[in-house]
């Protein structure tokens, strides 16, 4: 496995597959397979991978201690991006295909609806994660690198809310996606508890 997971042609289909779903999106898109309502259809979609990359990006850790595949940590900082550049074209396409990037009505929804402020607030917290996550800016923060990416924590769990903010009947994604990051963060606790 550690052979597989250094090679390069991994790191290219790992980015494939993780821009597949945009690319399905634009395919259904062109192809007027969205439904009766696209506009929501896109901003759902991109929402939901931009959540679950994250969730993805959390499992790294634990899923290296799990399997023992301590090349997977090779990938976090690619899923992390990933995540983040979902987030942002799922706020690009809520601006444009919900909004109209009407100003006002822009900024009336990113403060005053609290399911849209906790999304705003998760990926601004996000995106000096993102804009750290070179190796050059690693070195150069040092400690405090470690310390600003905690930050992917509250910022996950204000994704959860965000999610669990918009449940009308059915609840069973949020419901997994809850069970699967209480699992995560519970890992976490628990290596910090030990160490
Ligand atoms: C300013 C930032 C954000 C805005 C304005 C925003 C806005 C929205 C809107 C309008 C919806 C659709 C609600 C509906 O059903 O009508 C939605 C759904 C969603 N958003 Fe966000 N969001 C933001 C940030 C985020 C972030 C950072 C994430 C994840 C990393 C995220 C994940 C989701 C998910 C998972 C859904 C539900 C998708 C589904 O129903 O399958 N959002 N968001």
């Amino acid at each position: 496995m550690a052979s597989l997971l250094r090679a390069g042609w991994f790191r290219w289909m790992l980015f494939l597959l993780l821009l597949l779903p945009l690319v399905l999106l634009i395919q259904a898109l062109l192809n007027g397979d969205l439904g009766a309502d696209p506009a929501k259809v896109i901003v759902k979609d991109l929402g939901f991978w931009a959540l679950f990359w994250l969730w993805l990006t959390l499992a790294v850790t634990p899923l290296r201690r799990l399997l023992g595949w301590r090349e997977l940590i090779l990938y976090r900082r690619m899923l992390g991006l990933f995540a983040f550049f979902y987030g942002v074209l799922h706020l690009l396409a809520f601006a444009t295909f919900l909004v109209g990037w009407r100003m006002d009505i822009l900024l009336t929804e990113l403060t005053k609806r609290p399911y849209i402020i906790v999304g705003g607030l998760a990926l601004l917290m996000l995106l000096p994660l993102a804009l750290t996550s070179t190796q050059r800016m690693q070195r150069r923060l040092g400690k405090r690198w470690k310390t600003l990416h905690s930050l992917i924590y509250p910022a996950s769990l204000l994704v959860m809310l965000h999610f669990v903010w918009q449940i009308r009947s059915d609840f069973s994604q949020q419901l997994i996606f809850s069970i699967l990051l209480a699992l995560l963060l519970g890992h976490r606790l628990y290596l910090k508890r030990r160490s």
